[in-house]
Protein backbone atom coordinates (compact mmCIF):
# COMPACT_ATOMS: atom_id res chain seq x y z
CA UNK A 1 0.00 0.00 0.00
CA UNK A 2 2.74 2.51 0.76
CA UNK A 3 5.11 1.33 -2.04
CA UNK A 4 3.28 2.95 -4.45
CA UNK A 5 3.50 6.74 -2.79
CA UNK A 6 7.36 6.70 -0.94
CA UNK A 7 9.84 8.40 -3.24
CA UNK A 8 12.46 7.86 -0.41
CA UNK A 9 13.11 6.73 2.97
CA UNK A 10 14.57 9.78 4.85
CA UNK A 11 14.88 8.22 7.98
CA UNK A 12 14.57 4.45 9.13
CA UNK A 13 12.68 2.65 11.91
CA UNK A 14 16.03 1.55 13.76
CA UNK A 15 17.68 5.12 13.32
CA UNK A 16 15.04 7.15 14.89
CA UNK A 17 15.16 4.79 17.66
CA UNK A 18 18.35 4.95 18.19
CA UNK A 19 18.77 9.24 18.39
CA UNK A 20 15.65 9.28 20.42
CA UNK A 21 17.35 6.87 22.87
CA UNK A 22 20.16 8.96 22.64
CA UNK A 23 18.26 12.25 23.19
CA UNK A 24 16.59 10.80 25.99
CA UNK A 25 19.82 9.78 27.55
CA UNK A 26 20.87 13.69 27.23
CA UNK A 27 17.96 15.20 28.29
CA UNK A 28 17.87 12.84 31.39
CA UNK A 29 21.62 14.17 32.53
CA UNK A 30 20.56 17.63 32.06
CA UNK A 31 18.36 18.15 34.51
CA UNK A 32 19.01 17.04 38.01
CA UNK A 33 17.82 13.89 39.12
CA UNK A 34 14.62 14.76 40.62
CA UNK A 35 13.55 17.61 38.77
CA UNK A 36 10.21 17.21 37.54
CA UNK A 37 9.69 17.92 33.85
CA UNK A 38 6.21 19.01 31.75
CA UNK A 39 6.61 17.28 28.23
CA UNK A 40 4.34 19.91 26.33
CA UNK A 41 3.69 17.70 23.09
CA UNK A 42 2.52 19.91 20.10
CA UNK A 43 -0.13 18.31 18.63
CA UNK A 44 -0.92 15.90 16.08
CA UNK A 45 2.83 15.46 15.01
CA UNK A 46 4.72 15.62 17.68
CA UNK A 47 2.43 12.83 19.51
CA UNK A 48 4.99 8.97 18.23
CA UNK A 49 7.75 11.26 19.48
CA UNK A 50 6.56 12.27 22.59
CA UNK A 51 5.44 8.73 23.40
CA UNK A 52 9.20 7.43 22.37
CA UNK A 53 10.86 10.06 24.04
CA UNK A 54 9.24 10.21 27.41
CA UNK A 55 9.92 6.32 27.62
CA UNK A 56 13.32 7.14 27.42
CA UNK A 57 13.88 9.87 29.86
CA UNK A 58 14.66 8.43 33.34
CA UNK A 59 13.58 11.30 35.57
CA UNK A 60 9.78 12.44 36.66
CA UNK A 61 7.61 13.26 34.11
CA UNK A 62 4.29 14.86 33.63
CA UNK A 63 2.66 14.65 29.90
CA UNK A 64 0.45 17.31 28.31
CA UNK A 65 -0.60 18.41 25.27
CA UNK A 66 -1.73 21.57 23.37
CA UNK A 67 -2.96 22.49 20.06
CA UNK A 68 -2.06 25.64 18.10
CA UNK A 69 -3.38 26.12 14.77
CA UNK A 70 -1.33 29.45 12.46
CA UNK A 71 -2.78 32.24 10.76
CA UNK A 72 -2.10 35.24 8.60
CA UNK A 73 -2.37 38.35 9.66
CA UNK A 74 -2.19 41.35 7.78
CA UNK A 75 1.82 41.09 7.98
CA UNK A 76 3.40 38.60 6.80
CA UNK A 77 4.91 37.59 10.37
CA UNK A 78 2.14 34.66 10.92
CA UNK A 79 0.74 34.61 14.61
CA UNK A 80 -0.76 31.23 16.21
CA UNK A 81 -3.82 30.50 18.31
CA UNK A 82 -4.07 28.16 21.06
CA UNK A 83 -6.79 25.54 19.90
CA UNK A 84 -6.34 23.34 23.01
CA UNK A 85 -4.29 24.50 26.04
CA UNK A 86 -2.58 22.69 28.48
CA UNK A 87 -4.08 20.93 31.38
CA UNK A 88 -1.23 20.96 33.83
CA UNK A 89 0.15 24.48 35.68
CA UNK A 90 3.36 25.46 34.13
CA UNK A 91 4.59 28.13 36.89
CA UNK A 92 7.68 27.07 38.65
CA UNK A 93 7.89 24.06 36.55
CA UNK A 94 10.63 23.13 33.94
CA UNK A 95 8.89 22.73 30.76
CA UNK A 96 10.33 20.33 28.15
CA UNK A 97 8.51 21.60 24.16
CA UNK A 98 8.49 18.59 22.16
CA UNK A 99 7.99 19.27 18.43
CA UNK A 100 8.04 17.02 15.51
CA UNK A 101 9.70 19.36 13.28
CA UNK A 102 10.84 23.43 13.20
CA UNK A 103 10.42 24.66 9.64
CA UNK A 104 10.14 28.16 9.69
CA UNK A 105 10.74 28.68 13.44
CA UNK A 106 7.10 31.09 13.79
CA UNK A 107 5.06 28.14 15.60
CA UNK A 108 8.03 27.40 18.16
CA UNK A 109 8.36 31.53 18.83
CA UNK A 110 4.87 32.17 19.17
CA UNK A 111 4.75 28.68 21.77
CA UNK A 112 7.73 30.15 23.58
CA UNK A 113 5.91 33.51 24.56
CA UNK A 114 2.77 32.51 25.54
CA UNK A 115 4.23 29.78 27.86
CA UNK A 116 6.85 32.05 29.07
CA UNK A 117 3.99 34.68 30.55
CA UNK A 118 3.10 31.65 32.71
CA UNK A 119 6.22 31.87 34.59
CA UNK A 120 7.73 28.33 34.50
CA UNK A 121 11.25 27.66 35.71
CA UNK A 122 12.84 27.01 32.33
CA UNK A 123 11.53 26.26 28.92
CA UNK A 124 13.56 24.29 26.72
CA UNK A 125 12.83 23.01 23.32
CA UNK A 126 13.75 19.24 21.70
CA UNK A 127 12.50 18.63 17.82
CA UNK A 128 12.40 15.54 16.12
CA UNK A 129 13.65 17.00 12.79
CA UNK A 130 14.70 20.45 11.91
CA UNK A 131 14.73 21.94 8.28
CA UNK A 132 17.46 24.82 8.99
CA UNK A 133 17.00 25.83 5.47
CA UNK A 134 13.57 27.55 6.07
CA UNK A 135 13.97 29.18 9.18
CA UNK A 136 13.02 32.96 9.10
CA UNK A 137 13.28 33.06 13.00
CA UNK A 138 17.06 32.99 13.57
CA UNK A 139 16.70 33.56 17.30
CA UNK A 140 14.67 30.65 18.26
CA UNK A 141 16.80 28.50 19.75
CA UNK A 142 16.84 24.70 19.89
CA UNK A 143 18.16 22.61 22.64
CA UNK A 144 17.76 19.17 21.23
CA UNK A 145 17.61 17.69 17.90
CA UNK A 146 17.19 14.61 16.39
CA UNK A 147 18.02 15.48 12.79
CA UNK A 148 18.56 18.05 10.61
CA UNK A 149 16.82 17.09 7.37
CA UNK A 150 17.32 19.22 3.53
CA UNK A 151 13.77 21.20 2.73
CA UNK A 152 11.85 18.15 1.31
CA UNK A 153 8.10 17.60 2.43
CA UNK A 154 8.64 14.32 4.82
CA UNK A 155 5.32 12.53 6.11
CA UNK A 156 5.40 9.25 8.51
CA UNK A 157 6.18 9.15 12.55
CA UNK A 158 3.31 11.27 13.58
CA UNK A 159 3.78 13.78 10.33
CA UNK A 160 0.73 13.93 8.27
CA UNK A 161 -0.38 14.22 4.50
CA UNK A 162 -4.20 15.23 4.80
CA UNK A 163 -4.10 13.71 8.46
CA UNK A 164 -2.52 10.05 6.73
CA UNK A 165 0.42 8.27 7.65
CA UNK A 166 1.41 9.28 11.00
CA UNK A 167 1.51 5.63 11.59
CA UNK A 168 4.01 5.02 9.29
CA UNK A 169 6.78 3.89 11.73
CA UNK A 170 9.79 5.89 9.31
CA UNK A 171 9.77 8.96 7.87
CA UNK A 172 9.74 9.31 4.05
CA UNK A 173 9.57 11.77 1.00
CA UNK A 174 5.98 11.14 -1.16
CA UNK A 175 6.76 10.98 -4.13
CA UNK A 176 4.97 14.02 -5.86
CA UNK A 177 1.78 12.44 -7.61
CA UNK A 178 0.63 12.03 -4.36
CA UNK A 179 -0.29 15.82 -4.13
CA UNK A 180 -1.59 16.28 -7.88
CA UNK A 181 -3.70 12.85 -7.34
P1 LIG B 1 6.96 26.37 11.47
O1 LIG B 1 7.14 26.94 10.10
O2 LIG B 1 6.05 27.20 12.31
O3 LIG B 1 6.18 25.03 11.15
O4 LIG B 1 8.27 26.04 12.12
C1 LIG B 1 6.13 23.96 11.95
C2 LIG B 1 4.96 23.11 11.54
O5 LIG B 1 4.83 23.00 10.11
C3 LIG B 1 4.47 21.68 9.72
N1 LIG B 1 5.47 21.15 8.79
C4 LIG B 1 5.43 19.94 8.20
N2 LIG B 1 4.53 18.93 8.29
N3 LIG B 1 5.81 17.66 6.77
C5 LIG B 1 4.72 17.79 7.54
O6 LIG B 1 3.91 16.87 7.62
C6 LIG B 1 6.76 18.61 6.62
O7 LIG B 1 7.73 18.43 5.88
C7 LIG B 1 6.55 19.82 7.37
N4 LIG B 1 7.27 20.96 7.50
C8 LIG B 1 6.59 21.75 8.37
C9 LIG B 1 4.41 20.90 11.03
O8 LIG B 1 3.07 20.80 11.43
C10 LIG B 1 5.18 21.71 12.04
O9 LIG B 1 4.74 21.55 13.37
MG1 LIG C 1 0.27 18.66 9.05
Amino acid sequence: MLEGIIEEILIKEEELQERIAQLGEKITNYYNQDDEIVMVCILRGGVMFMADLARKINLPVVLDFMDVTSYEGTTTTGNVRIIKDLEESIGDKHVLIVEDIIDTGLTLKHVINMLKTRNPKSIKVCTLLDKPERRTEKHVEIDWNGFEIPNKFVVGYGLDYEERYRNVPFIFVPKSELYEG
